[in-house]
């Protein structure tokens, strides 16, 4: 592709951030989550040249299927998936290279097979790969394949050279804090922690990326970013979309731990923590270990800090859908949640007084995910309260999805012979300023984790202070059943109990 074709943000890229020859392994090749978006962000980063030369992709799964279909299944999905549509030129290329291996994920016989299979792509390549395993299985076999590697000798791999073994483990990264101490403990058994790549796929989101440019790159924002500005600061990752036929999986997760315990919190640390002294992986993370380490434990009790629900019977978009109770594979009595709220402190110098609101649900008015900064109020002696003055307070905002961006409401003299105010919004949006071909977030993951860069991934401590504040909420809501259980229809924004736990600061929520 010539280079004033290529997309602007890719400009320069691939002389700073080449990966090193390299074979990518699937586990789970034959799944939802590989067509959709692994096998589309691989294409994708072979059309932007940020493929090595010597690139390999090995799909492996228990359903034996020959290489030939492998490779016809894959460039479906990317005719089906990709941002791009197929070039047979550049999926000419890495489909030559696409292979697949068929066993179970507890056979170790079969993972020495991989690991010979591994083995003849280096003998054909002649010189040492580095190998990038992707967990990408129900989370029931991620432990297995993890053993299984380390007894293959795959997990140690070239370790201790510079093209070492590496794996990515998709989520959710356990259901409570001890079986996320349990996987980082396999985990820890086979691979050393600089080796570990687990999936958030929220931080490869352009503003999610954003928030650290905008945070410490521009002046205008750094002073005011504390409690002596910010008044609260809301976290909203809303869905329109209801359980659909996914119930049963569903109603062993919730709300709480789908979306809060991680998303949420991830944008939480990147919104609060102090700056890092620089931005290397390691210094980012340990400064999100440190801020979710000093938010305090929540207070369970009913109107404390925590407010859940489930969705009723309502209209979206023109169309009439169920509660959740009615849905497929859903218990009569179910006790799981599908909207979460939560209020939370953080005991620190930066924060102390300002509350942090996290809410995520289903059926909700429209899908968005945004955290919303709200400033406090100057000294309203010059524009008092009057039918003249409509003011509202100043909201910095984040847009992660859809329309990637950003968005300020100030107050403006409306043009006219007498002083009369109103709120307005300056916007800047991703798709106007830049184009609407942005990369997607697993292209930035999958190409981060060739080149070994962790600064958009979990690191595992970070994963198990995040469950340690969420996993007595988790009990607290399991023992409880359906007591205190709100609900909401489908298509509002969400349930009278999560009103309440901002009315005791004299907040609303944002409806964005
Ligand atoms: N799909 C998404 O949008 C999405 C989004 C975020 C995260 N994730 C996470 O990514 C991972 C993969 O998701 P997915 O939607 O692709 O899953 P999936 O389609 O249910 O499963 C992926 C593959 O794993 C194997 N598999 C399925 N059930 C299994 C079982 N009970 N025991 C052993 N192997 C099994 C199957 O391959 P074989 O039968 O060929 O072995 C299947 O094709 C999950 O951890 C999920 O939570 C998915």
């Amino acid at each position: 592709m010539a280079d004033s074709q290529r997309h602007p943000f890719l400009h320069g890229l691939s002389k700073h951030r080449g990966a090193p020859p390299t074979v990518v392994v699937i586990f789970g090749a034959s799944g939802d989550l590989t067509a959709r978006k692994l096998i589309p962000a691989v294409y994708n980063l072979g059309v932007d040249n940020l493929l090595p030369t010597d690139f390999h992709l090995v799909g492996y799964g228990r359903k034996p299927i020959p290489d030939d279909e492998f490779r016809v299944l894959a460039a479906g999905a990317i005719k089906e998936f990709s941002r791009r549509e197929l070039d047979d030129d550049v999926w000419g290329h890495i489909s030559g290279n696409t292979t697949y291996v068929a066993g179970g994920y507890d056979d170790e016989s079969a993972f020495a097979r991989l690991a010979e299979h591994i083995t003849a792509i280096e003998k054909q390549v002649g010189r040492d790969v580095q190998v990038l395993f992707y967990i990408s299985t129900p989370p029931s076999v991620f432990a297995p394949i993890l053993r299984n590697l380390g007894a293959a000798g795959l997990a140690a791999k070239h370790l201790g050279k510079a093209y070492h073994a590496k794996v990515i483990i998709e989520k959710p990264f356990g259901h409570d804090l001890e079986s996320a101490r349990d996987l980082n403990g396999t985990i820890s058994s086979v691979f050393q922690e600089h080796q570990v790549y687990r999936i958030d796929h929220y931080l490869g989101k352009e503003t999610v990326q954003d928030l650290l440019v905008q945070r410490f790159s521009n002046a205008i924002f750094e002073p005011l970013w504390n409690r002596n500005f910010i008044d609260s600061v809301q976290i909203t990752v809303a869905e329109e979309v209801g359980v659909g036929t996914r119930g049963g999986y569903y109603e062993q997760s919730g709300c709480l731990r789908d979306m809060i315990q991680n998303h949420t919190m991830q944008l939480l640390a990147l919104t609060a923590m102090e700056p890092p002294v620089s931005l290397d992986a390691e210094s980012i993370r340990d400064e999100k270990v440190k801020l979710l380490k000093a938010i305090q434990p929540l207070n369970l009790e009913y109107g404390g800090d925590v407010a859940r629900a489930q969705y009723s019977a309502g209209m979206l978009g023109g169309e009439a859908v169920k509660g959740y109770l009615e849905e497929e594979g859903i218990e009569p009595e179910s006790g799981t949640e599908t909207y979460a709220a939560l209020r939370l402190s953080i005991n620190n110098w930066r924060w102390q007084g300002v509350p942090f609101y996290l809410r995520s649900g289903k059926r909700m008015s429209h899908r968005v995910s945004e955290i919303a900064i709200n400033f406090k109020h100057p000294p309203g002696t010059l524009f008092a309260e009057s039918e003249r003055f409509n003011l509202a307070g100043n909201t910095l905002a984040f847009q992660i999805q859809p329309d990637e961006g950003l968005s300020l409401i100030l107050n403006a003299k409306v043009p006219g012979l007498e002083t009369r105010t109103q709120p307005v919004k300056m916007n800047f949006r991703y798709a106007t300023t830049f184009g609407s071909n942005t990369p997607e977030a697993y292209e930035r993951l999958v190409l981060d984790a060739m080149i070994g860069d962790g600064t958009l991934f979990i690191r595992g401590d970070e994963a198990e202070t995040s469950w340690k504040l969420c996993t007595p909420l988790l009990e607290s809501w399991a023992a409880a059943g359906r007591e205190e259980m709100g609900s909401y229809d489908a298509g509002s924004w969400g349930p009278k109990n999560s009103d309440a736990l901002l009315a005791k600061n004299n907040h609303l929520w944002r409806q964005p």
